[in-house]
């Protein structure tokens, strides 16, 4: 899967809705091309196999012997090479052992919810060993002050994160600013994390209600956020946040989170939790010597098992003749300091003036340069080698020709 090519599923079922909808579920994906066979799995012959596909869905009734014959022959002229995940009506505990006796890559049972079937069929395709780094990566933004362009970064981090080759599929933003959130209002979004429908019984939050309360961006992002309430002080309890990240790390490769500046009793959880903790300033010294405690304060609370990484954001090479340089950022933050993002009024303004992902006004943007140095720097690396690399050739070329 990290080669990043496109790869075909072969869809194998004679049930128009489920079709429909799987059709639906896959048609935004960019790594994953469907083909669907809409016939009887039973009077198959050779049209799977001739397909090539890299992977292969069978809708079936499992407890039939007939189709159980039928889908040890497609998957003996497969190979073991082609994973292929069965949805069945039936289950039962017959059906079941089969089915792990046959080497089915997974099986769900009907009514399959397409994004799960997404989920199979992304960790069929990129086959065993992925299990041990299965869980979620888990980024968290918390800002240094008001206004410092968390939300920006962290709305572009989902975005880049979710399109990165390495880092899987599915994506999360939570907006944790349960009172005057913007993640969702970013992307014009209608927030629809209910708060008050799981505040007293944070077991009611499932699978299922994650699923309704869930926005969904057009980009595939997932973005779980509450509707404003300006008027309210809403603090609810630990509880409630960790059931809800724990779901959310559960059913997504990546989450995002946009912590609000207050410190609430469930802070400490979250950031405990988080694989990467990015604190957000800007250049003033105020805000730095804020960032330097906060810094502190987050290691001493923590018990050193977290390393704050510091952005500074609208970062301007040389601010003014007396003001801040890299320099002093360096010496206020030492070794938290780990980029910054360039200052692009217009550009933010625009995007966020029309609801859309920064990418979307321009993709080679500087601030999107600078923040997958700081988020996927292993990417940014090899793409900035192999600019040089073209920049290197054309030189000679240049040189040959003159
Ligand atoms: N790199 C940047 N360059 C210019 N303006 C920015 C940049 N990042 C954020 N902004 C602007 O700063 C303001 C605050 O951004 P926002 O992401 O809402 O911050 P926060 O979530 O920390 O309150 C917005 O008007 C946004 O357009
Ligand atoms: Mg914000």
């Amino acid at each position: 899967m990290s080669d990043g090519k496109n790869r075909r599923v072969v869809l194998v079922s004679k049930d128009r809705d489920f079709l429909r909808d799987t059709r639906a579920a896959f048609a935004s994906s960019e790594i994953i091309t469907l083909v669907s066979i809409e016939q009887n799995m039973v009077d198959l012959r050779n049209e799977i196999h001739d397909l090539e596909g890299a992977a292969v869905i069978i809708d079936m009734d499992a407890s039939r012997l007939d189709e159980i014959e039928a889908l040890q022959r497609i998957m003996r002229r497969l190979g073991d090479t082609v994973p292929v995940v069965v949805v069945t009506q039936e289950f039962s505990a017959s059906a079941v052992r089969i089915l792990v006796q046959l080497r089915v890559a997974d099986f769900l049972v009907k009514p399959v919810t397409t994004a799960d079937l997404v989920r199979s069929c992304i960790r069929a395709l990129q086959g065993p060993g992925r299990e041990e780094n299965a869980e979620a990566r888990i980024s968290t933004f918390m800002p240094a002050a008001g206004g410092v362009g968390t939300t920006t970064l962290v709305l572009e981090t989902a975005y880049q994160l979710h399109n990165s080759t390495l880092r899987g599929t599915s994506t999360c933003v939570v907006d944790l600013n349960f009172q005057q959130g913007s993640c969702a209002e970013y992307l014009d979004l209608e927030p629809r994390f209910d708060i008050s429908e799981i505040e007293n019984q944070p077991e009611r939050l499932d699978r299922h209600l994650l699923d309704v309360m869930l926005s969904k961006h057009e980009s595939g992002l997932c973005v779980l956020a509450a509707p404003n309430a300006p008027t309210e002080m809403r603090s609810f309890n630990t509880d409630v946040v960790v059931r809800m990240l724990d779901l959310v790390a559960a059913y997504f490769d990546n989450v995002v989170i946009d912590l609000p500046r207050t410190w609430f009793p469930w802070t400490e959880t979250v950031l405990l939790g988080s694989n990467n903790l990015y604190v957000v300033a800007e250049m003033t010294v105020p805000c730095l010597r804020h960032t330097q405690r906060l810094v502190r304060a987050i290691q001493e609370t923590t018990g050193k098992s977290i390393k704050p990484k510091v952005i500074v954001n609208r970062f301007e090479q040389r601010m003014f003749e007396a003001g801040i340089k890299q320099a002093d950022v360096e010496e206020i933050l030492g070794d938290h300091f780990i980029g910054g993002i360039s200052n692009n009024y217009r550009l933010v303004r625009n995007a966020v003036d029309r609801g859309v992902p920064l990418h979307e006004i321009d993709p080679d943007a500087n601030v999107i340069a600078d923040l997958r140095k700081i988020i996927l720097p292993e990417e940014a690396e090899a793409a900035a080698t192999k600019q040089r690399g073209l920049l290197g050739v054309g030189r000679k070329w240049l040189r040959k020709a003159g």
